[in-house]
């Protein structure tokens, strides 16, 4: 129970990689909220939780929208008295070439993967300060943060500037004692991956050719590095952003 005592907010939490990290979290022993535009998939996702007997509340916030953010984290301090872990995960994405991509597409995408991270390390950094937590940051990047792929022009450039945002974040926050991380996740079986891969055969090339070890990843996988990212094994991990992509990258 490596996080006992802990707190930790979890955006997107309601599916795929934010609802696992925030499954691992609670077995591992912090409260956890989940936070998400889908409050009746959130729901289910507490009702998981606590039916293993973990602590978990949900909550509608659109992270695009930074009053909602902040609403929902000074609930989050009501309801569990302090915050120790920010996981900043929710993300979307439109598969559409450059140069058909409207701005507001390309707009609405930056508003979640960008300015949503923006919003909740702010948002999480400002109350772990004012209360002396020496809490951790977790941004979900990506790795197409590095590696270029044709049609997803705005989800590249958001992911990119998750990393330099995490980077900044740490140097920053790094004298309160806060670190700020991330997790660059190769291909993960979950909707949003499904969505941008509707073509059988794209998605057959993708299971079998891009990694590796020939798999998709689950999304325990990063759930499980999430984890170990928030608790005190991974105190000497600031700034970076590690990569869960099964050497996709390599
Ligand atoms: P998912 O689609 O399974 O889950 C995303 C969750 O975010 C959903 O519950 C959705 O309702 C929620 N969400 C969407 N917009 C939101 C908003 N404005 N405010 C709050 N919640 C919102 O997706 P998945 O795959 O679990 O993705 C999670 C993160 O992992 C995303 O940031 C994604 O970019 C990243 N990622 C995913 C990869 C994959 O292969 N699945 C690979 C690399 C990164």
């Amino acid at each position: 129970m490596t996080l006992q005592g802990c707190v930790a907010f979890v955006t997107g939490g309601a599916s795929g990689i934010g609802q696992a990290a925030a499954q691992q979290m609670a077995a591992q022993g912090a409260a956890v909220v989940v936070a998400d535009v889908d409050l009746a998939r959130a729901q289910q996702t507490v009702d998981v939780i606590r039916s293993s007997g973990g602590r978990a509340e949900a909550m509608l916030c659109d992270v695009s929208q930074e009053d909602e953010v902040e609403t929902a984290l000074s609930k989050t301090v009501e309801i569990f008295n302090r915050l120790d872990v920010m996981v900043n995960n929710a993300g979307i994405s439109v598969r559409k070439s450059m140069l058909d991509m409207s701005a507001k597409e390309y707009e609405e995408v930056t508003k979640v993967n960008q300015f949503g991270v923006l919003y909740g390390m702010r948002g999480a950094a400002k109350r772990m300060i004012a209360a002396g937590t020496q809490g951790v940051i977790i941004n979900t990047s990506s790795v197409y943060a590095y590696l270029a792929s044709e049609r997803r022009i705005a989800y590249h450039a958001s992911k990119a500037a998750v990393d330099m945002m995490t980077r900044v974040a740490a140097l920053e926050l790094g004298k309160y004692g806060i670190r700020v991380v991330g997790v660059a996740p190769g291909f993960v079986d979950t909707p949003l991956v499904q969505s941008m891969n509707t073509d059988p055969q794209s998605w057959k090339r993708l299971s079998q050719d891009v990694h590796m070890r020939h798999q998709v990843i689950r999304p325990e996988q990063v759930a499980s590095v999430v984890a170990f990212l928030a608790g005190d094994d991974a105190s000497a991990i600031n700034g970076t952003v590690v990569r869960v992509d099964d050497g996709f990258a390599a």
